[in-house]
Order: structure tokens, then sequence, then C-alpha cells
């Protein structure tokens, strides 16, 4: 199959900030009989396919990738296992072609609890891949906003309580210097497939102002033209982030 060609779209209207939850991968292999693992490795080449669609649309420089939350725990134990395992063979198995493509990847997430053997391998993906110009994929892996936010709190009071900072000097640009990444741009488009329509506790913070496109595809049958559509919609939407324009008052002094 020939890649498909992506929608000429005005650049201004090109999310810059692309969040994806990449969900429904149980369902997918439990409605043919499989073992929710199987849904998950499906996902392994559609996720690879939505970084190709993110560099064949351009102007898009971060991909977010909801790999595991910091509620995924709460899966059988097996599951977690295997998805511990597979979140590690998938950064082997790929991170030299995300190279070769010029992607840059990072990790946001929660270190406690994450299998060392992920973080390993999420900072060897970070350190080869680190000078690279084109997307940014961040693999988000034990993330959780709530989690991120407390995690941020706890590193702002420990410098307040050193003296190296003063409460009243916290603003929301200071606050988010102590996120999982402080050079993530706020989300323009928030993806999610599979048919649910909530945040699961997604980049909180950086979606504040976020699009939300919910399209009912499962991830595993998830394809470039899902992404292209999306984008599509992205970009027929009015973003005003508060203000507003009134064309019919008089004009104000
Ligand atoms: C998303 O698919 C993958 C992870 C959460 C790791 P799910 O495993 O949540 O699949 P559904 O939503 O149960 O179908
Ligand atoms: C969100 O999906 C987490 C990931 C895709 C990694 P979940 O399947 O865990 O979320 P809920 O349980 O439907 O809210
Ligand atoms: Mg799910």
């Amino acid at each position: 199959m020939n890649f498909p060609q992506p929608p000429a779209i005005d650049p201004q209207f090109i999310p810059r900030h692309i969040a994806l939850v990449m969900d429904g991968n149980g369902r997918w292999a439990q409605e043919r009989g499989l073992p929710r693992t199987a849904g998950h490795q499906r996902g392994e080449a559609v996720l690879m396919e939505c970084v190709d669609a993110c560099i064949a649309l351009g102007h898009v420089e971060w991909l977010s990738a909801y790999a595991f939350s910091t509620e995924n725990w709460r899966r059988s134990h097996s599951e977690v296992r295997f998805l511990m395992g597979f979140s590690r063979d998938v950064l082997r198995r790929h991170r030299d072609e995300l190279h070769e493509k010029n992607v840059r990847v990072v990790w946001a997430g929660r270190r406690p609890r994450l299998w060392r053997s992920v973080v390993r391998e999420l900072e060897e993906a970070e350190e080869l891949t680190q000078d690279n110009t084109g997307v940014t994929l961040a693999m988000c892996i034990n993330y959780g906003g709530r989690a991120e936010l407390v995690d941020a709190t706890r590193a702002m009071v420990k410098d307040a309580n050193a003296g190296l900072i003063r409460p009243e000097d916290i603003t929301e640009k200071s606050l988010s210097e102590f996120l999982y990444r402080p050079d993530m741009p706020d989300v323009d488009l928030f993806l999610r497939p599979s048919g649910e329509r909530r945040t699961s506790n997604f980049l909180l913070w950086q979606s504040a102002y976020a699009e939300m496109v919910y399209q009912d595809t499962l991830f595993p049958d998830f394809t470039p033209q899902h992404m292209y559509d999306a984008v599509l919609e992205y970009a027929k939407r009015d973003r005003r982030f508060g203000g507003a324009v009134d064309k019919f008052a008089p004009e104000s002094s």
C-alpha cells in the first residue's frame, strides 16, 4: 500500500501538537476472540503509521502518544506485565528507524513503579534522538495528568523550602517549568479513537484549550486517513481562547 497523501491544508491550520489516546486495543482483540494483548500488538505498526502521517502532514511538531496511564496499573497482573515488556520492546524495535526519520523521542511520565528496563529503553531512545529536528514523539508511559501536577507541586515546594522560589512569584509559565516536559507546547488537537469521549487523565494542563476530536474507530484499525480526517476537522474549528469579536457593536472608545 502506498502511504496516503495528506490533504492540502493551510499550514496555519495544522496542529502543532497532537495528543493521541491509543485506545480500543482490548475491544478490537476481544471482538475477534483474541486475548487483549493481540490488540496491543496490532497497535505497534499503527503508532508508527501515525508518526509517518504527522511527518507527511508537515508542520506537526509534537505527537504525544498515550501508551500507559498511571491508572493502567489497575489491570490484571498479566496485562500489566505484557504492557511493560511490550513498551520496552517497541522502543527497541523502532528507535533506529525513528532516528533515521529525524524523529526526536522523549518520555513523559512518572518514574516510580515503571519497570527499570522500560526507563532504560526510553532514556536510550531519548539520547540517540536528542539532536533530531523533525517531529517530537512524546511516549507517555506511566503518565497521568494529575500525577504530573502532583510531581510538579512537590518539586516546587522543595524549591520554595530551599528559598529558591517565592510563592508570589509562581506563574503559569514558571509552574510549567516543573512539568515532565517543560518544552512541550500546549496541545492543539486532542484525538481519541475507540468511541470513548473522555480525557482519561491525559495532558490535563497542556490541553486546557485543545480541540477535542473523537472517532469511533478502534486504535488497531486506525489509519493515516483517520489522522488526516481529524486534522481536517481541527482546521475547521474556530479557536477563540476566551476572546470574542463583536461584529455589530458600535465602535467603543
Ligand atoms: C489502549 O487500549 C491501550 C492501553 C490502555 C495500554 P485498551 O487496552 O484500553 O483497549 P480497550 O479500551 O479496553 O478496548
Ligand atoms: C487511556 O485509556 C490510557 C491509554 C490509552 C494508555 P484507558 O482505556 O486506560 O482509559 P479508560 O479506562 O477508558 O478511561
Ligand atoms: Mg481503553
